[in-house]
């Protein structure tokens, strides 16, 4: 979604903000903006479309006077909420008081919503201001402007009294350059610390080539920068310490290192990922896992009345696999639940209950609002999150980092296998706390630690892969088809297809589609059915055979060696031998590559897909 960078320091402002600004468009946005504190006031350009249009109507800025040595400035890209996404709704937008002339006094940048923008604005027109677009930030830049007397932090504080809704918000005024003003309320914003010199933005990526040294603010903080200087203040309480921490992924992390798209090398780096998830975390003497942010004990876990586990999207899907490992193993009631419904549906947990929420990105809306109802009603609640130090993960308190790195593809690859590897690790805690035995838990610490290798195994695949692919890259609707742990398989499959390559892909529990939508099949809509070796095996490949004598062609997914599969499939996507509940990971990344590998044929635009955004902060 919409990005936010800012920079005060002594090197020139624009290089850095522009840089900062493509380290953020694999979120997603449409148009893009940056305002610059310059001697003769501040400059803002806009412009609709990507940040290299932006950079181009900047020009050779480096090296024009007023521009290159601008030291103080502030800059967005947009993803559409409030007004079509054109240069006037693009960000930064200024204010200055009626009559004021063209030029800004105050300018600001704004992630979130400002949800009463509507009132406010017909209050701002009655003091005879003039706001040019559609948006609710141009709301908020006048109404800050409308306290302003010389003191950006007073009227800031004074502005957001007024405000409801969400915000990330980076501000300048012409009077006080040098200053950045920063406030945050549910959209993030995090501070990086540098020698003489200070970076805002609502994502680390866009600051990590200058600074690991974070401070993250918390909701309600406002914080005034200075060069170096940095005083943080609640609006709330007053004046507060958030104390620094160290970013440990590299710039070069967030690099596509050789790899045409982001999504391919992050498909690539999984058997790593999914290491650095489990590393550490495995006890094979004891057959257990040993998982010390979930901060409980086997007692703990004896007193557990049920797991529910909330997130949206590739996190959802993941939160099934949990489901059905937690019950099988554990012998723990668990649900999985989209975290909106959720959160609006009134649900009843208490104590007894673990909220499992997880989200790679750790902002998600939707996903954060039902941590937050879960706090509210006195469940116990753990976060299993990517990005350090996010809101989700705060809020927890208790929980277990991916370690994934840093995943910038749109599409989630790498944090839904390290999601499920987490998730195995929870199942096997919990089982060892119940009924399984220690020899079971040593083969299941086996079990887990071969997941890289399979990952291998099917990523040496990738050419016949890209083969198969080919020959549907065509097609405009697919059906992906699994029952038992294959069914989030189906579910997270087809999810992939459609984000990256715009088919309509629909996945069906096996059993299901016969009750209504095999109505719909025709020779035209290819169908890929999951049906590794293993308990369901037989009863999927009925299903298959009924799509077969609709005249559907049929890719499988299918254990190496498994001749029963034989005469089932057009093609085949092999995965190696293993117990179902790890091979959801093979047959995954197999279908990850499927999905990859017909985007690209399509010619589409594989990392930032169309209308999408890599975490969505709005509900
Ligand atoms: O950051 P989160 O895991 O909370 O994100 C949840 C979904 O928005 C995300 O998984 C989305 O579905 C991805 N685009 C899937 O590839």
């Amino acid at each position: 979604m919409c990005g936010i960078v800012g920079y005060t320091g002594k090197k020139s402002a624009a290089p850095i903000l522009l840089n900062g600004l493509r380290r953020l468009e694999y979120r997603g946005y449409d148009s893009a903006g940056l305002a610059l504190s310059t001697e003769a006031g501040i400059r803002v350009e806009k412009s609709e479309g990507k940040v290299a249009k932006l950079a181009e109507i900047l020009g050779d800025y480096e090296e024009t006077p007023g521009l290159g040595d601008a030291l103080t400035g502030i800059a967005h890209t947009r993803w559409a909420t409030h007004g079509p996404p054109t240069t006037i709704n693009a960000h930064p937008h200024g204010a200055c008081p009626p009559g004021g002339g063209e030029a800004p006094r105050v300018v600001l940048v704004h992630n979130g919503i400002i949800e009463n923008y509507k009132t406010l604005k017909v209050l701002l027109e009655g003091e005879g201001r003039t706001l040019a677009s559609e948006t609710d930030t141009e709301v908020l830049a006048h109404l800050v402007d409308s306290y302003y007397e010389g003191d950006l932090q007073q009227a800031m504080t004074k502005a957001l009294a007024k405000v409801t809704g969400t915000f990330g918000i980076v501000c300048m005024a012409k009077d006080e350059p040098g200053v950045l003003l920063v406030a945050r309320r549910g959209s993030p914003i995090v501070i990086g610390l540098g020698e003489d010199e200070t970076l805002v933005a609502s994502d680390a990526a866009a600051i990590l080539r200058h600074t690991r040294q974070v401070v993250y603010l918390d909701d309600n903080d406002i914080a005034r920068i200075e060069g170096a200087e940095v005083e943080i203040r609640s609006l709330d309480t007053g004046p507060v310490t958030r104390h620094p921490t160290e970013i440990d992924w590299s710039d070069d992390a967030a690099e596509k290192g050789g790899y045409a798209h982001y999504m391919l090398k992050e498909i690539f780096e999984q058997p790593d990922a999914i290491w650095n998830t489990i590393r550490g975390r495995m006890d094979a003497d004891r057959g257990n896992a040993v998982l010390s942010g979930l901060n409980l004990n086997p007692r703990d876990l004896a007193d557990l009345r049920r797991v529910l586990v909330v997130g949206c999207g590739t996190s959802l899907h993941a939160g099934l696999v949990g489901e059905y490992a937690i019950e099988d193993f554990a012998g723990l009631p668990a649900e999985v639940e989209q975290a909106a419904e959720f959160r609006y549906r009134n649900p009843i947990v208490g104590a007894r209950d673990l909220v499992l929420s997880i989200s790679q990105s750790g902002e998600t809306a939707d996903t954060l609002a039902a941590v937050r109802e879960a706090v509210d009603k006195g469940a116990l609640v753990a976060g299993l999150v990517n990005v350090v130090g996010s809101t989700i993960a705060r809020e927890t308190g208790r929980g277990i980092y991916l370690h994934a790195g840093p995943e910038i593809s749109v599409a989630s690859t790498k944090a839904f296998t390290s999601q499920v590897s987490c998730l195995l690790m929870i199942a096997l805690k919990f089982a060892r706390a119940a009924r399984m035995s220690r020899e079971r838990g040593m083969q299941f610490v086996r079990e887990i630690e071969a997941i890289p290798e399979l990952v291998r195994s099917v990523l040496a695949t990738n050419d016949a892969i890209a083969k198969v692919a080919e020959r549907y890259a065509k097609a405009e609707h697919a059906f992906y088809l699994g029952r038992g742990y294959m069914y989030p398989v189906a579910l997270e499959g087809a999810l992939k297809l459609k984000e990256i390559s715009y088919i309509h892909a629909e996945a069906f529990h096996a059993a299901e589609l016969k009750h209504g939508s095999i109505a719909l099949l025709t020779e035209e809509i290819p169908v890929v059915a999951i049906a590794p070796e293993g308990p369901g095996k037989e009863k999927t490949l009925s299903n298959v055979a009924e799509c077969r004598a609709r005249g559907s062609k049929v890719v499988l997914v299918a254990t190496e060696g498994d001749e029963e599969v034989d005469g089932y499939g057009d093609d085949v996507l092999w995965i190696p031998e293993c117990p179902l509940h790890t091979a959801v990971i093979p047959a995954t990344v197999a279908l990850q590559l499927f999905a990859y590998h017909v985007a690209r044929v399509r010619g589409c635009s594989i990392d930032q897909p169309r209308n999408l955004a890599k975490s969505v902060t709005v509900e």
